[in-house]
């Protein structure tokens, strides 16, 4: 009889508990608009199952100092192993957002190191791979179709495939790519990981990558500014803290809605699993004629050469917005509590800095039917590292670079967006403004101003030192479905 009690008890139990877990499941409300002070980690509430079954790096930045990347194509005809060993290396390592936020919070507390982080992404070649059916493989255009695809390729102003590096003319189906602050037990759990996977897999190709930093400790990337600035952020100690340097959002506000970023999980196996879709793309930045070039511009403008680059990045070395000075200001916290709305003309900050013309921060909405909702729905979140050359006195011309990654929700409306319609693009706002001469594939001529905050320009056409070496579209599922696969 009692054994009969504990039974009923226990079952009225669990019906509570999921009653409970079903009304707190997120409406759609809940994605759209972030709390004020966005999601507290520490304090969850609503969002702790979608935390708990969300990996990492999506909502915010690992922040580990090394990476390793490593793509692979699923042996098929193992595949009962090949879902062992993603269903164990997803309960031994992959990170949920939950944790990642716990372990920092440790880090600050009592300087516990976090574990290693991992995430685990598949290509839709590798869902099909994995058994599943059509139904069950996230849609977004893009991610169906692949970066080989010819329409793409053309649209971004990538380079033949052919011309791609070998490891991404494959067709991969899988990204494992883990982090940590110490290189070597990276590496080694790198190799530890490739060898468990000879029986299973082929590994296609390995990438390292790892912070640039300068002397102040400010993140880098290979042409020596601070990068990883303006973000969209969600969580509660990154709104606090930019609130604070940034005069409450008066001018920019950084905060975004979850649906920015994060879409449903086909296969996720509670209510609240979501998943984001990332773009994985190597830039090789040819870092010695970047520099030539910006001398060139420099002489050809008769203005500083630290001027020039702003011209080019929109930003100085050290963060400061050209559109606010024409000098670097040296901030502790590069601003990013701005807009153009003071620079309409683009007198100060050309139309087609690298920074304006991936956030125009209502540019794209005067003298047009776009919202500045609408604009700044094309956000994407960034989490790039470095490779190649860790000295930064050796100016590269190859074998350096920004393994260049970021999740949206919507890679059409975002990343392909941004690069095809607003970096490629010769007409951004006006007409024949030119390419981003940072990334922008080369159609039209950039005007540069002669001058700071006059209107007179001279013509020049900055050559593009990026190249896309090869990348991939993939989807970061939910930890429940790769649980259960
Ligand atoms: C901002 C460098 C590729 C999108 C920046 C900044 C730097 C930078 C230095 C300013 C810092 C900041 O505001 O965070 C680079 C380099 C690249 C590269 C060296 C290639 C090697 C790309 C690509 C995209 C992109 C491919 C997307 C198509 C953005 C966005 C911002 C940004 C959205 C923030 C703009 C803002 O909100 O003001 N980048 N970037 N970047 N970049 Fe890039």
């Amino acid at each position: 009889d009692l054994i009969f009690i504990w039974f009923l008890l226990a079952l009225f139990a669990d019906s509570k508990t999921n009653r409970r877990f079903k009304d707190m499941a997120l409406t759609e409300q809940d994605f759209k608009n972030l709390p004020e002070t966005g999601i507290d980690p520490d304090n969850s509430g609503k969002y702790q199952a979608l935390l708990d079954d969300l990996q990492g790096n999506i909502l915010k930045g690992h922040g580990r100092d090394y990476t390793v990347d490593i793509f692979v194509q699923w042996k098929s005809d193992d595949i009962p192993a090949v879902k062992e060993w993603i269903i164990n290396f997803t309960k031994g390592y992959v990170t949920s957002a939950q944790l990642q936020a716990d372990e920092s919070r440790r880090y600050r507390d009592q300087k516990v190191s976090g574990s290693v982080f991992a995430n685990f992404y598949l290509t839709r070649i590798g869902y099909e791979t994995l058994g599943f059916e059509a139904f069950q493989i996230p849609k977004n255009q893009p991610f169906t179709m692949g970066m080989q695809y010819e329409g793409i390729r053309t649209s971004l102003g990538d380079p033949k495939v052919t011309d791609w590096e070998v490891g991404y003319q494959q067709k991969i189906h899988s990204l494992i790519a883990i982090a940590d602050d110490d290189q070597d037990s990276l590496l080694k759990f790198a190799n530890q990981i490739t060898q468990e996977l000879s029986k299973i897999a082929t590994v296609l190709h390995q990438e390292n990558g790892f912070i640039l930093r300068n002397k102040d400790g400010q993140v880098i990337e290979h042409f020596g500014f601070v990068d990883g600035i303006s973000q969209p952020l969600f969580i509660k100690r990154d709104i606090v803290k930019a609130q604070a340097s940034d005069r409450n959002f008066s001018k920019w506000d950084p905060r975004a809605p979850l649906d920015l970023v994060l879409v449903k999980d086909p296969n996720g196996q509670t209510e609240d699993s979501y998943g984001s879709y990332l773009v994985y793309r190597k830039l090789e930045q040819n870092v010695k004629a970047f520099r030539e070039d910006q001398q060139a511009l420099a002489q050809a403008l008769k203005i500083q050469n630290e001027l020039a680059g702003a011209y080019v990045m929109g930003r100085f070395p050290d963060g400061t917005p050209v559109t606010i000075s024409d000098v670097p200001m040296h901030p502790r916290n590069p601003p990013n509590n701005f807009n153009y709305d003071q620079d309409l003309t683009a007198t100060k900050c050309p139309f087609h800095a690298h920074i304006r013309k991936t956030n125009p921060r209502g540019d794209s909405v005067r003298n047009s039917n776009v919202n500045l909702e609408e604009e700044r729905g094309h956000r994407i979140a960034r989490r790039a590292v470095s490779y190649g050359e860790k000295d930064l006195t050796n100016a590269s011309t190859e074998g350096s670079g920004l393994l260049f990654l970021c999740f949206q929700a919507d890679i059409e409306n975002q990343f392909n967006f941004m690069q095809a319609r607003w970096s490629n693009a010769n007409n951004f706002v006006k007409v024949g403004v030119g390419p981003d001469p940072l990334i922008g594939s080369p159609q039209g001529t950039q005007h540069w101003p002669t001058e700071w905050s006059k209107s007179s320009t001279q013509d020049y056409n900055f050559k593009l030192w990026v190249k896309m070496k090869g990348g991939e579209y993939f989807f970061a599922p939910s930890i429940s479905s790769l649980k259960n696969l």
